[in-house]
């Protein structure tokens, strides 16, 4: 998911069949605006909720995109799907995506299991980044959600991407994201080593922050 992605200006040849099936692919973008905004809710309810007994909120922030048309033409050739509404239903599970941003590890999983144990979410993919972080150091918790919604006649199950990181991890997430994109770096390599060894101390200091927080509620109770 690219949250980044909003700025982007870039001219699309779109392809034939994608301008006859306008109509159905405006109102599968429709859809997938709903599915954002159930799972929004309900991150807000448990927000409230966490809020008053905890006496603190579990996340900072919640950032939600739909993924541009553009973005998903480039996605569908890369993967060499079809460029057809049945085809980005299948497979594309990133159409809808929120990123909430924690304050601490803990509450991420705590948050995770809160949403997905919710009877009419299912849970149909977890990528934890965050136990097994990727070889450039990216740590993040991703879910693949399935989340009815409810129109005028129909029941209509949609797929969101929900990407759990801290706040640390998400400044660092963004540095290294302009660093995908941006050509003629000097030392490339050093400049990966160097975000590697950040994001490494970055965990160690959210980890130890959250040490510092338990600390410091044990002595209020
Ligand atoms: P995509 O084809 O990009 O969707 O990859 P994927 O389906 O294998 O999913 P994955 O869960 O690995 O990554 C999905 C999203 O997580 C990306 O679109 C990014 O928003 C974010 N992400 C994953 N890896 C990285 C990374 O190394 N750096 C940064 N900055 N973001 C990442
Ligand atoms: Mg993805």
């Amino acid at each position: 998911m690219e949250i980044e992605e909003k700025k982007e200006k870039k001219a699309v040849d779109y392809p034939e069949v994608f301008l006859e099936q306008m109509e159905s692919f405006m109102q599968l973008m429709m859809k997938y605006r709903c599915a954002l905004m159930e799972v929004e809710t309900k991150l807000h309810v448990l927000n409230e909720e966490f809020a008053m007994q905890h006496n603190r909120n579990p996340f900072e922030a919640i950032k939600s995109r739909i993924k541009t048309p553009a973005s998903i033409i480039e996605k569908l050739k890369r993967k060499g799907y079809d460029f057809t509404i049945e085809s980005i239903e299948e497979n594309l599970f990133d159409i809808a995506g929120i990123r909430v941003i924690c304050s601490f590890q803990d509450d991420i999983y705590s948050i995770a299991k809160m949403l997905t144990s919710q009877d009419d979410i299912i849970l149909l993919q977890e990528k934890d980044y965050i136990k097994n972080p990727k070889p450039n150091g990216y740590r993040s918790l991703h879910l693949i959600l399935d989340i009815p919604i409810f129109l005028a006649k129909e029941k209509k199950h949609m797929k969101v991407e929900v990407q759990f990181r801290t706040i640390a991890m998400d400044f660092w997430a963004s540095l290294e994201h302009k660093l995908k994109y941006k050509k003629n770096i000097e030392n490339p390599e050093s400049v990966m080593i160097e975000l590697k060894e950040c994001a490494d101390v970055i965990c160690a200091t959210d980890q130890k922050m959250q040490s510092i927080r338990d600390t410091i509620e044990k002595s209020m109770t």
